[in-house]
């Protein structure tokens, strides 16, 4: 199971990258070019946080029952504080994109609430972009002190 859910929680991470940009994205220019709120738009959100739902998903089985490092870190939990990839996985990682799940669903809430088409643009993009950057900081880059691959198939 670990070996199908590791490559799959790697390649959600673009699927999820995608589906934040376009909505950012749309929110954005509905916002700044004051465009009339679309079905689109609705979906776009709607795609983002279902997106995000999974992977949080994927990530919490990962978590709690598959990930050989988080067995180590449930072992000795204030132990695996002192070792940075262990802290990282237990701790860090599973926090900030916990916010960033509940940021990415504030802002659908929020922008279906408001009252009308520019205000919905501006939540939008406000709760969306500060989602999607809370992800971009929480995810382990090849180039970060979390090295992982940009990529792994199954
Ligand atoms: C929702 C946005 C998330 C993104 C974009 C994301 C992304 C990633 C990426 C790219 C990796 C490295 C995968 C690899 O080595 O190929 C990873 C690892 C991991 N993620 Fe996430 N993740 C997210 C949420 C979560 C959540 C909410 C949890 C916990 C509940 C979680 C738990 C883990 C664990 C435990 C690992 C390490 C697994 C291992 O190496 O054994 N992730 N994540």
């Amino acid at each position: 199971m670990y070996a199908f859910l590791l490559p799959l929680h790697n390649i959600l991470r673009w699927l999820l990258l995608i589906a934040a940009l376009f909505a950012v994205g749309r929110a954005l220019w509905g916002w700044l070019a004051r465009k009339p709120w679309q079905a689109l738009d609705d979906r776009a959100g709607m795609i983002f946080t279902t997106v995000m739902d999974v992977q949080v998903l994927v990530g919490l089985l990962l978590y709690v029952v598959f990930s050989p490092i988080m067995q180590t870190a449930f072992q000795n939990f204030g132990g695996a504080m002192s070792n940075p990839t262990m802290r990282f996985f237990a701790v860090e990682h599973i926090l900030m994109m916990i916010v960033a799940l509940a940021l990415a669903h504030i802002g659908r809430a929020q922008s279906r609430k408001a009252p009308e088409a520019l205000s919905k643009h501006r939540r939008a993009a406000i709760w969306f972009g500060i989602a999607l950057l809370v992800v971009l900081l929480a995810i382990p880059w090849p180039f970060s002190g979390v090295p992982r691959p940009l990529w792994r198939g199954f």
